[in-house]
């Protein structure tokens, strides 16, 4: 994670450390776009929908972030807070890139929505993603997240929508490729174990067919009237989704550095799921101990900020 204070600091303590040994060369820091240095090992991604003047605030709002996702673009093309980033005028969303690359945080847009159902709609996932990338690049972003929520097409469990968002994601990465644009996917918590509700596997197949160029899930562990306990989200999912509690997960194939925790800010912010951040940070820490370092997703701002991340850190980052 670099914070703007961070960055600041390492700049200091590199120019310090020059002077006292100018043999040792001192690390240059890398002022580059993150995407641009390979992903992130810990992600905090905050998703921006509601109508924000400017489409972003002040970095400085973001600290402890380092990814802010747009909502959303659709198939009828960019809405909300996407559609807001897309007007501004270039030199505006010139400026707005430097600030948050020098602050450490990505600006990558957020791809369907509840909103959408890409396979139930037959759109085609070859067009729909050249389109979609065509956007990200033309909008100077640093990448896509896929929020695919095509729950009737998952249920009917023929393999359709696993074939689609294979296909999707394919033909994303052939446009964005790895290590230069972020690509990643926000999953329902139940989609990533089997299930008999998902009898073609969801994204246990999904992750087994692009699994290799997705970076990281932002796990939605909400609405599913689950995950409101620490033992619950981490241990022991149980209910009606058993093996679907984070360190439940990579038993299905899917590696626990993939999985980011996914919460929403407020509990007006989802149907159900919401802990408060500081208890949610608890979980955190606990799940850091055993070895998980993915992160922490927030659905959405402003309802979570600067200080709603750094209670869901727990201390732990
Ligand atoms: C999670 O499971 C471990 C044992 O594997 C246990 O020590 C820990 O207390 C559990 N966490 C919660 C919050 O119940």
């Amino acid at each position: 994670m670099f914070s703007f204070t961070r960055m600041i600091t390492s700049v200091t303590a590199a120019l310090a450390l020059a002077s006292i040994n100018s043999v040792l060369a001192a690390p240059t820091p890398d002022m580059s776009p993150l995407a641009a240095r390979g992903v992130p090992t810990s992600r905090f991604v905050i998703y921006s929908d509601n109508w924000v003047t400017g489409a972003l605030p002040a970095a400085t709002a973001l600290a402890g972030y380092n990814v802010v996702a747009l909502s959303f673009l659709t198939l009828k093309g960019a809405v909300d807070q996407a559609s807001n980033w897309a007007s501004l005028p270039a030199a505006t969303k010139a400026a707005k890139k430097d600030e948050y690359a020098k602050a450490g945080i990505s600006i990558v847009a957020s791809a369907f929505g509840a909103t959408d159902t890409p396979t139930t709609s037959n759109a085609d996932p070859v067009g729909t993603a050249n389109t979609m990338a065509a956007f990200v690049k033309s909008n100077s972003l640093d990448g896509i997240d896929v929020d695919y929520e095509d729950l009737a097409a998952m249920n009917r469990g023929d393999g359709a929508a696993e074939k689609w968002v294979t296909s999707f994601t394919q033909t994303l990465r052939g446009t964005l490729p790895k290590r230069q644009f972020i690509l990643t996917h926000a999953p329902l918590a139940p989609w990533l174990a089997p299930n008999n509700q998902f009898k073609a596997g969801a994204y246990v197949t999904i992750h087994k067919n692009v699994g290799s160029l997705i970076d990281w899930y932002n796990v939605q562990f909400y609405n599913q009237g689950l995950y409101t306990t620490c033992d619950g989200l981490i241990n022991t999912s149980g209910g009606a989704f058993p093996g679907t509690a984070l360190l439940e997960i990579p038993k299905n194939g899917i590696p626990l550095d993939m999985l980011v925790i996914g919460k929403p800010a407020t509990a007006a912010d989802a149907s159900n799921g919401f802990m408060d951040p500081a208890t949610l940070g608890t979980c955190v820490k606990e799940a850091k101990s055993k070895g998980w370092n993915g992160g922490v997703m927030v659905w959405q701002y402003p309802h979570a900020d600067a200080s709603w991340i750094a209670s869901a850190k727990g201390g732990a980052f």
